[in-house]
């Protein structure tokens, strides 16, 4: 039986993940400040909601509600009506009162995703669990607990990470990979004096994937994957340089 998949509607990325995330599945997406998280979980909800008639919710630990939707409004979705069409619920709230909303099985949580029959949940982000608890087992349980809790309502899940890395590795001591079963990576990455972003599926649970590295930019309307860098090595390192044979061109002029 051919895995269902939910299309995330965002141009690209429905290609390099043959068709979007698996239905119910985590998906991990991790960046530095700036590389778009915010903007590709709201985009994931809007197509959902513009394009598939799925309802979704978006939690959010930012103390500000004001610049979400300011920040959503120049990218042309006006959450607003979306709340009060009951196609999707803003949640502001704190890592330990979502956790307590989540202990009952009759909790808050559950209550809404019922309530709007959601099919698309967004946590932004998952590294403000990480001021919890110092102890990695306490916290990958934390974040076992989430993933299971969206998964058990037949949610399709993305959760957001922050990664202080401007250029550079990930250099993460995170176990929250493991955890999930796909995992995106947004990274800037520094070409010709300029700074691009690009974007990479690292892991895809059951099922195969583009490999390559993506050159990615933030429009209005939201994120457009576009081509690989080519003849670039060393992107996920942040600083590129030309492949080998590349630079041979280069070098020598065309290769005979
Ligand atoms: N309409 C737009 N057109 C082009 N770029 C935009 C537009 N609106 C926002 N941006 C860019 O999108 C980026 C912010 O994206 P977003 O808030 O999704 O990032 P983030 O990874 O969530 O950041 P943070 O780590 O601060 O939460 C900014 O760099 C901004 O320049
Ligand atoms: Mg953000």
């Amino acid at each position: 039986m051919p895995i269902a998949r939910i299309a995330t509607g965002i141009e690209g990325l429905d290609r390099m993940t043959g068709g979007g995330f698996v239905e119910r599945s985590a998906n991990l997406v991790e960046g530095a400040p700036g590389t778009g998280k915010t903007t590709l979980g709201l985009q994931f909800l809007v197509r959902g909601i513009e394009e598939r008639g799925e309802a979704g919710l978006y939690i959010t630990f930012e103390e500000f509600p004001a610049q979400l939707y300011a920040d959503a409004q120049r990218m042309g979705w006006d959450l607003e009506r979306y709340e009060a069409e009951g196609k999707l619920r803003i949640l502001f709230t704190t890592p330990t009162d979502l956790l307590a909303g989540m202990e009952d099985m009759d909790g808050s949580i559950e209550q809404v995703i019922e309530e709007l029959s959601i099919r698309r949940v967004v946590v932004d982000s998952l590294s403000h669990f990480e001021f919890l608890t110092d102890d990695p087992f306490q916290l990958r349980d934390i974040e076992f607990r989430l993933v299971s809790a969206f998964k058990r309502e037949g949610c399709t899940s993305v959760f957001l990470r922050e990664n202080g890395n401007i250029l550079g590795d990930t250099n993460s001591q995170s176990r929250s990979p493991f955890v999930v079963d796909s995992f995106i990576i947004l990274r800037y990455v520094e070409l010709d004096s300029a700074v691009s972003k690009a974007m990479l599926v690292l892991k895809m649970r059951g099922s195969s994937h583009a490999t390559d590295i993506r050159r990615y930019r933030i429009a209005q309307g939201g994120i457009v994957v576009e081509e690989k860098f080519l003849g670039q090595e060393g992107i996920l390192g942040g600083a590129p340089r030309k492949s080998r044979a590349d630079a041979f061109v280069e070098a020598f002029g065309k290769k005979r």
